[in-house]
């Protein structure tokens, strides 16, 4: 969509979050509220996109990238915030604005596009609904089939406040109406703030057309206020990710009580099960078993591989491991296939080639595995001496005995054994069998 120049107002200080971050900027399924919005315009192909925000978002704003920030230093209004962007931006003659509340991220891409459609030859379109007598949004005050102007709750007598047609807070004007209109909004309210609704009753009362577009799914043009409005929210972007995966050929068990977040990759036929949360870019293969109750975060996983009750963080894991239950991978590691990782063990930055196995109750920080190897129930790595972390290396078809503690640096060569209870001090060459404590060579057989 040509010409379209969108313009989002988010410098709003949100004070009903009672919160030390700006609005816009808590998350909602692993992304700031604003995210969801710049998404949304881009979808819809404005060709450019700004946001007016507050000095104090400028850093945070710089870091989602993607769109241009213009700085309201006070916020008196809507109003007066697309005043301010404006006179930041050169004139477009001909051209459109897309104006949106920067606090309602399950706008979609069809809600503005029908904004802008509706626009025609007329001055303005904006986008309605059809609210309760609770709700907080502008009441649009009609006469006969016209939209009259606006007004807010505050302000309205008991009469308008009885009027279920409610303001969105999308607009979308043509630009130089807009420009036109922002001088002449004034403060004359409860707030004593510049409405930008009130840009409605000046543009009507001129006679310049404006319509409306009555949206009927009202759940998509929630603006959040507050953080009840924002779990609401969350819960109904969560729906709508579960299914567009769900639609790709995931299985989702519950999708109530599965939390994905957007840009994850999940193959076919993986099945996934109620209390799992997968966010950060994670990826995952066909065919897999994903929890229930499992964390993956950051996370590449292969293919059929069975994930259960389990935290994976910042890790990959190759196709036909087992993981869990209760298990905990962190910090870079890295699991070959066929892998099996079982009850109570923890792995930080530890590498575990093919076919190893730790069972049960070990915490494996800052090793190697190599293929093949099996480490007995309770083996600890004791890669911390104080001062730094050491590394341990434990080779190819190695046994090493419940409850090794394995005292790093140290290397273990390919099969190796250590007995059960070994303390291992010093370096198992390649063959050799050592146990107690401080670990020894036992004799030859
Ligand atoms: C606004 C509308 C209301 C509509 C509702 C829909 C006005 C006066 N009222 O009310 O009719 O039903 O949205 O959600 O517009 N902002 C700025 N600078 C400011 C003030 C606000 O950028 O000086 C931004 C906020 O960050 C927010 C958006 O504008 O994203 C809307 O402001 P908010 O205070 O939430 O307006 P509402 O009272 O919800
Ligand atoms: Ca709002």
């Amino acid at each position: 969509m040509s010409g379209v120049r969108a313009i989002v107002l988010a410098a709003g200080k949100g004070t009903r979050m009672k919160s030390t971050l700006p609005k816009v900027f808590h998350e909602l399924c692993g992304r700031p509220m604003l995210w969801w919005v710049l998404c949304a315009l881009r979808d819809a192909g404005a060709d450019e996109i700004v946001a007016v925000i507050s000095p104090e978002m400028e850093e945070r704003f710089a870091a989602l990238g993607g769109a241009r920030g213009i700085v309201q230093k006070e916020q008196l209004g809507t109003g007066h915030a697309l005043r301010v962007a404006l006179e930041a931006l050169p004139t477009r003659r001909g051209g459109r604005v897309l104006v949106t509340n920067g606090d309602m991220p399950l706008v979609t891409r069809e809600i503005f596009t029908a904004a802008l459609d509706a626009v025609g030859s007329g001055a303005m379109a904006l986008v309605t609904l059809r609210s309760g007598p609770e709700s907080s949004f502008g009441r649009v005050v009609r006469k006969g089939n016209r939209v009259e102007r606006i007004v807010e709750v505050r302000d309205a007598t008991l009469d308008e406040r009885a009027i279920e047609e409610t303001n969105a807070g999308i607009y979308a004007i043509d630009e130089s109406a807009a420009r036109d209109v922002v001088g002449r909004i004034g403060n004359d309210n409860a707030q004593r703030e510049y409405y930008l609704t009130d840009a409605v009753g000046i543009l009507a009362a001129s006679g310049a057309g404006v319509a409306p577009v009555l949206y009927p799914e009202g759940r998509d043009l929630a603006g959040i206020n507050d953080r009840v409005e924002l779990a609401v929210a969350r819960q109904r972007m969560n729906e709508r990710l579960c299914a567009s995966y769900m639609r790709d050929g995931v299985t989702i068990v519950d999708p109530e009580r599965t939390y994905l977040e957007p840009e994850l990759t999940i193959g076919r036929d993986t099945v996934i099960y109620p209390n799992t949360q997968i966010g950060r870019l994670s990826s995952i293969g066909e065919g897999c078993t994903i929890g229930p109750n499992a964390r993956l975060s950051n996370a590449t996983v292969g293919n059929r591989t069975e994930i259960r009750e389990s935290v994976v963080l910042d890790s990959t894991i190759g196709d036909g491991a087992h993981v869990g239950p209760f298990a905990h991978i962190r910090g870079e590691s890295v699991l070959a296939d066929d892998v099996r990782i079982g009850n109570f063990v923890e792995l930080k930055n530890a590498r575990l080639e093919s076919g190893s196995k730790a069972s049960h109750l070990s915490y494996l920080g800052d090793v190697t595995v190599g293929e093949d190897t099996n480490v007995g129930a309770g083996t600890i790595t004791c890669n911390f001496d104080g001062k730094r972390k050491n590394r341990t290396t434990i080779g190819k078809r190695a046994l090493i005995g419940s409850n090794s503690s394995l005292v790093a640096p140290v290397e273990i060569g390919d099969d190796a054994l250590t007995g059960a209870g070994s303390v291992v001090t010093r370096d198992v060459p390649a063959g050799e069998r050592v146990a107690g404590n401080p670990a020894r060579p036992l004799p030859k057989k």
